[in-house]
């Protein structure tokens, strides 16, 4: 075949693979095949070093227009299918930004964290600290440790959940101080929030609920004491005008004892539904540290004394967001507890 056949047989291949290209992918692979370094456009040029060299001007300008030929054949056709292919691709990722997005419900926290919370905060401003103890306890921690050996008669005051002889889901978190005072010599500030388990179940109690527990040692400790940070604890969680008033009580653990009453938020004292006609709502359990619990934790009750204080977190909830069925608290019904936002 001599080399204007070539050329026109080349030129009719582009012609024909041109016209099936559809991609500027496909169209590159074409390019290379006629235009590459070992494509075959290239592979005639080379065959020119074999002609003698009073023929390789005339050839050389042949195959000089042969190359530009193929190539704005095929810059002009990639230049349309590139087009093609952007003007798809805007296409393609269209977005329609008046479509109204999906919406997700808003959360809120549950009464009980809303309560532990701002307890936690209130406490925190005074300088206590957090501690957590272990939900599953021994007998000792529970109940001996806090000066309630086994057959006191105010062992019956906490229907406890036995998991073995000797271990038992805590009734009280209480059973933290003892965790605290072993561990760390005073001054002790702590705070221990946590759930504890009696078997217990009606309309104001539960199997499971929440407490919060606070330590105070150190010297000259004194219930003077107790009673002003448990206003501060009352007007902050309660509302500025909300007192608070001691009643005597009994726990094996504190010495003396108290039930810690605050003026009836709802009616100012007059006597209401909410307080019972008395002005005064029972809030907490508290105390003075008994010298028998703070000996027992190797903390000298004659240099040391202090207080201690545990309230149902539940209970505190109940006052203060007139709720009257605590099962509403662990039912997880979405519908009530949307209502409330921190
Ligand atoms: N642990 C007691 C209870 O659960 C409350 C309490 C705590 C009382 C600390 C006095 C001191 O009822």
């Amino acid at each position: 075949m001599d080399i204007q056949e070539k050329i026109k047989a080349i030129e009719e291949q582009i012609e024909n693979a041109l016209n099936e290209i559809k991609s500027s992918k496909s169209l590159f692979e074409l390019r290379m095949r006629f235009l590459g370094k070992t494509g075959e456009i290239s592979a005639l040029m080379k065959n020119m070093r074999d002609l003698p060299p009073e023929q390789r001007p005339s050839l050389g300008k042949v195959l000089n227009s042969l190359r530009q030929w193929t190539e704005e054949k095929f810059d002009r056709l990639e230049k349309g299918i590139k087009e093609l292919e952007l003007k798809k691709k805007y296409a393609d990722e269209k977005i329609d930004v008046t479509i109204p997005g999906h919406r997700y419900p808003d959360g809120a926290y549950h009464p009980n964290t809303l309560i532990r919370n701002e307890l936690v905060s209130i406490f925190a401003g005074m300088g206590f600290e957090i501690f957590e103890g272990p939900e599953i306890e021994n007998d000792y921690y529970n109940f001996t440790a806090l000066n309630t050996p086994k057959d006191h008669p105010a062992r019956d005051m906490q229907d406890t959940f036995y998991l073995a002889e000797d271990l038992l889901l805590r009734t009280q978190t209480s059973a933290g101080q003892i965790r605290v005072m072993e561990n760390k010599k005073p001054p002790i500030k702590i705070l221990s929030p946590g759930k504890v388990y009696r078997s217990d179940d009606d309309a104001t109690h539960s199997p499971m609920f929440s407490q919060m527990e606070g330590l105070v040692v150190d010297k000259g400790i004194t219930l003077c004491d107790l009673k002003g940070m448990l206003d501060e604890f009352a007007r902050k969680i309660f509302g500025e005008s909300v007192k608070t008033r001691l009643r005597p009580s009994y726990f094996p653990f504190t010495e003396p004892s108290v039930e810690v009453d605050v003026s009836c938020f709802e009616c100012g004292g007059k006597g209401c539904r909410l307080c019972k006609g008395t002005g005064w709502i029972e809030v907490l359990g508290a105390g003075m540290v008994n010298r028998r619990v703070l000996e027992g934790c190797g903390i000298d009750p004659d240099e040391y004394t202090g207080f201690a204080f545990g309230m149902g977190i539940e209970r505190i909830a109940m006052l203060k967001y007139g709720i009257n069925n605590m099962k509403l608290l662990f039912e997880g019904d979405t519908r009530f507890l949307r209502q409330f936002k921190g």
